[in-house]
């Protein structure tokens, strides 16, 4: 997808610095070949099992819609991004409302849907007995399970340890499915676990999928017919260019665990999985203009990106690949790349070795794709970026740049003060 011409980067056949003087900086810049080619891994790797996108790691509705054209269903985890995946063309039939805090409201936003659940708490599953009934509705779902396993990533994202705030612990597992069973509106179908993410071995997801197997069987005993097995998203990308776990490394790590609890149970159950940053995150670029260099305890390089475009520096000290876009070569320096925020922990990356930077150079910061766009706030009154996809030599805006009226819109001055 990034390519070198005359020094200067390109993304498919495009230049990064016509890309800036046409839409501006901050903006994302997306690559449409490489989504496909990641959708594509998946579908060869598993082309028998179901693939849920997760919505929360690029809601973008163009590369939704790609996405959503080339087979897979979705993970929503709020009646936001039910709205928005049904708006890019996902089927209602492959589309379930995760989270392990819904209000009433967006329950009964998934139940009018028509799309599955994975049920979190007791609490969840009496509010969608009762809101179905009211409707006349029959609700699918499964129960997310906490299969306490430790998925070997940042603490902030792994989430099916016992201290995570998410899933129904194992050992209440079989209470909960008899529960459901009793109820009239409530028609349970699967299993669900999520482990993680930038999860970069593949042995957690063994082990997740043998808990959730064990956990079908027992259930299964009850009467229940089994329709899907979903352990979820979390593979992880190759942030750091030292090689990563891929689709094929993990369906031939699970398929021969899943096929074997296949064989056991009496009902024949798909294979769900729930991708996200894996499907988007190698796609795309934020490209950033330098406002200034500074010489002090450490050669600063201050860009017009901060925390409130892409927080994950920020938030798990995450490491993006830092490139000056356009130049190459002549003699590098150590500089530690800042945005505009006013917190000094605005910062994007840490001592990385790049050409000699000044003002006006362009930064590429990459494999943003992922929980970059879709974490961006408008703090320090900042409104957002442009987004862009690029196929070949085309390119068009995927979103617009935000404006300060997008910083008012939805403000009230009552009369009173
Ligand atoms: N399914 C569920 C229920 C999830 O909660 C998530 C992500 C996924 C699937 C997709 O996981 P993925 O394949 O993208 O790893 N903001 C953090 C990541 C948070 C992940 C939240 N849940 C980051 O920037 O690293």
């Amino acid at each position: 997808m990034l390519s070198r011409r005359n020094g200067i980067l390109f993304i498919e056949e495009v230049s990064a610095v016509e890309i800036a003087e046409k839409y501006g900086t901050p903006v994302y810049i997306t690559s449409k070949t490489q989504l496909e080619k990641n959708i594509k891994a998946y579908n060869q790797a598993f082309p028998d099992a179901e693939k849920l996108y997760a919505v929360k790691a690029n809601n973008n509705l163009a590369l939704m819609k790609i996405i959503a054209s080339n087979g897979f269903g979705a993970d929503v985890f709020s009646s936001g991004e039910l709205y928005l995946a049904l708006l890019a063309g996902f089927s209602r039939e492959k589309m379930l409302f995760n989270g392990n805090s819904k209000r009433d409201d967006e329950i009964e936003m998934g139940i009018l849907s028509g799309i599955k659940f994975s049920v979190d708490s007791i609490d969840e599953l009496n509010t969608i007995q009762s809101i179905a009934e009211k409707e006349g509705r029959e609700v699918e779902i499964a129960f997310r399970i906490n299969p306490d396993i430790d998925p070997k990533t940042h603490p902030k994202i792994a989430t099916g340890l016992k201290e995570s705030k998410f899933g129904i612990p194992e050992e209440q597992a079989v209470k909960v499915y008899e529960m459901a069973l009793s109820m009239k509106n409530v028609s349970p179908k699967g299993v669900h676990c999520h482990i993680g993410s930038q999860i970069l071995e593949t042995s957690p997801f063994v082990s997740a999928m043998r808990k959730i197997g064990k956990i079908a069987e027992e259930i299964e005993k009850l009467g229940i017919e089994l329709e899907f097995l979903d352990i979820g998203g979390g593979l992880g990308i190759d942030y750091e260019g030292k090689g990563a776990i891929t689709p094929e490394d993990l369906a031939r790590d699970i398929l021969p665990v899943f096929e074997e609890i296949r064989s056991s149970l009496r009902s024949d159950p798909k294979l769900w999985l729930e991708p996200g940053r894996s499907i988007v995150g190698n796609t795309t670029i934020l490209l950033t203009r330098v406002n200034a260099v500074k010489k002090g305890y450490r050669n600063f390089v201050a860009v017009d990106a901060g925390f409130n475009l892409l927080i994950r520096p920020a938030m798990y000290g995450s490491y993006h690949r830092v490139l000056v876009a356009n130049k190459e070569g002549g003699e590098e320096e150590i500089y530690t790349i800042v945005g505009p925020i006013c917190e000094s922990g605005d910062v994007l990356a840490r001592d990385r070795k790049l050409p000699r930077v000044e003002k006006g150079d362009l930064i590429a910061i990459l494999d943003t794709g992922a929980y970059g766009f879709s974490m961006s706030s408008q703090y320090n009154g900042r409104p957002r970026c442009a987004e862009v996809l690029v196929e070949g030599s085309r390119t068009a805006l995927i979103r617009e740049r935000e404006s300060f009226g997008d910083l008012v819109c939805k403000q009230r001055i009552p009369e009173w003060i």
